[in-house]
């Protein structure tokens, strides 16, 4: 690209919880501003029932929330590779493929981002995790053939694919003034993406790359994990899990994991669902917890509940503890979580995080005094335990903090702007 023209191609980070869009253009900042004026667009879609019409970002939570009736999708990333996005789902009373979701909410990216920029693209580097789905290299390259025929229908030409946690360095690469080795730890909301490699204000020019690539790593670990964990652990128990029936077998958990996953939470409404808990009820020792699940469906406040948790997992990232409270459900009811009960929950997710960590080092042979700096990136980045167990690994290596929300992005414009000119 010659230095006085903007980029003819765009940087998409699809994440599982935010997206963003990047486009390079002399002496601005890559980010386009998606929603208010603020670079994310959170990837959720709301389909507002009363007016048939797909509603996407804070807008959706927000319409969600005042209660206006209809149907949220969240965590759609996390669908990719998985056996349901071959499924359909109740949309306004109509079957959708959750791939023609996964295309509304990529054009609703595309487009906005043109509207901001005033013209069209046709060419587009997709963020991709190292893996979208642990040890499963078909399920994985289904992942990506997923992506680009998606991306294809909404008029991109050339499509191609650039691993989070490098364009992440890229980002970073672009304010460092002496060579550096990297490790970047990318810890967003469905996966943990690392990246070993060498960054220097010399080799920004160059556009070939693989021999400053050491290593990339992952693994299929994220915010919403935590979420579910905690969730399951501090507030699901309230909801019965964990209960016994009276044949002295615990309750069955279907409905729980349902609730504690952000893509599932629509299932617990299904009529099915419904009738097995109306059928387990005659069968428990304690009904307490299903009268209450029944009041939260009857709610649907399903998605409600899952953004208490997790606005009190982020909490925990500065205070001790956080109640949530559940008087909605019952007057009086409440679920105390501190830090304490949330480091137990997550601990063997951690423990994941930090041997695909120390697997990466090993790999590429590189002893860990010979890492300069550990970068962090991506919103669960924050979490203490998380940066003890990756800071354990390295712990001479200067600890450095990007844009949380933005680095993935404007690396991927930088690798746009090289790749498409
Ligand atoms: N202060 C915080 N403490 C802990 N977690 C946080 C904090 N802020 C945000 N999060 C979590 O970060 C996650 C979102 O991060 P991010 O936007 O980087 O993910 P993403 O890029 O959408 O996901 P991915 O890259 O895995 O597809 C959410 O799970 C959110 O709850
Ligand atoms: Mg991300």
């Amino acid at each position: 690209m010659s230095s006085a023209a903007a980029a003819r191609a765009l940087g998409i980070d699809f994440g599982t919880s935010n997206s963003t869009v990047g486009w390079q253009r002399p002496g601005q900042h890559a980010l386009l501003p998606l929603e208010d004026g603020k670079p994310t667009l959170p990837s959720v879609v709301f389909f507002n029932l009363e007016e048939r019409r797909p509603v996407f970002g804070r807008l959706a939570l927000h319409e969600y929330l005042e209660g206006y009736e209809g149907r949220l999708m969240r965590s759609l990333k996390s669908l990719l590779g998985s056996s349901l996005l071959k499924s359909e789902t109740t949309v306004l009373g109509s079957a959708v493929p959750f791939k023609q979701i996964l295309g509304l909410f990529l054009g609703e990216l595309k487009s906005r981002a043109e509207a901001i920029a005033g013209r069209e693209f046709e060419q587009v580097v997709l963020g991709r995790p190292v893996f979208f789905v642990d040890d499963d290299p078909a399920a994985d390259r289904e992942a990506q053939d997923t992506l680009v025929d998606v991306a294809r229908k909404l008029g991109f030409a050339e499509i191609s694919f650039q691993y989070e946690p490098i364009a992440a360095a890229f980002d970073y690469e672009s304010v460092i003034e002496r060579e550096e080795l990297v490790l970047i730890v990318d810890i967003g909301g469905g996966t943990s993406d690392f990246s070993l490699v060498r960054l220097s204000p010399e080799r920004r020019a160059l556009s070939e790359r693989s021999a400053d690539i050491l290593a990339t790593g992952g693994v299929h670990v994220g915010g919403t994990d935590f979420d579910k964990q905690l969730s399951l652990q501090g507030v699901m128990p309230l909801f019965g899990h964990g209960s016994r029936m009276k044949s002295g077998a615990p309750m069955p958990t279907a409905t729980h994991l349902n609730l504690a996953t952000w893509h599932t939470i629509n299932a617990v409404y299904a009529p099915a669902s419904q009738r097995s808990l109306a059928s387990m009820r005659y069968d428990i020792e304690d009904p307490t917890g299903i009268d209450r699940l029944f009041r939260l469906i009857e709610q649907r406040a399903g998605h409600w509940l899952a953004m208490e948790v997790e606005a009190s997992k982020i909490a925990l990232t500065d205070t001790d503890a956080r109640t949530v409270d559940l008087a909605r459900i019952e007057p009086g009811l409440a679920a105390a979580l501190d830090r304490s009960l949330f480091e137990d929950a997550i601990a063997d997710a951690l423990a994941r995080v930090q041997g695909a960590v120390a697997r990466l080092l090993e790999d590429a042979g590189v002893r860990a005094e010979a890492v300069d700096t550990l970068f962090f990136t991506g919103g669960s980045s924050g979490i203490p335990a998380l940066r003890r167990a990756v800071g354990e690994l390295l712990p001479q290596a200067r600890r450095v903090e990007g844009d949380t929300f933005g680095s993935i992005g404007a690396g991927l414009a930088i690798e746009a702007a090289r790749r498409y000119g």
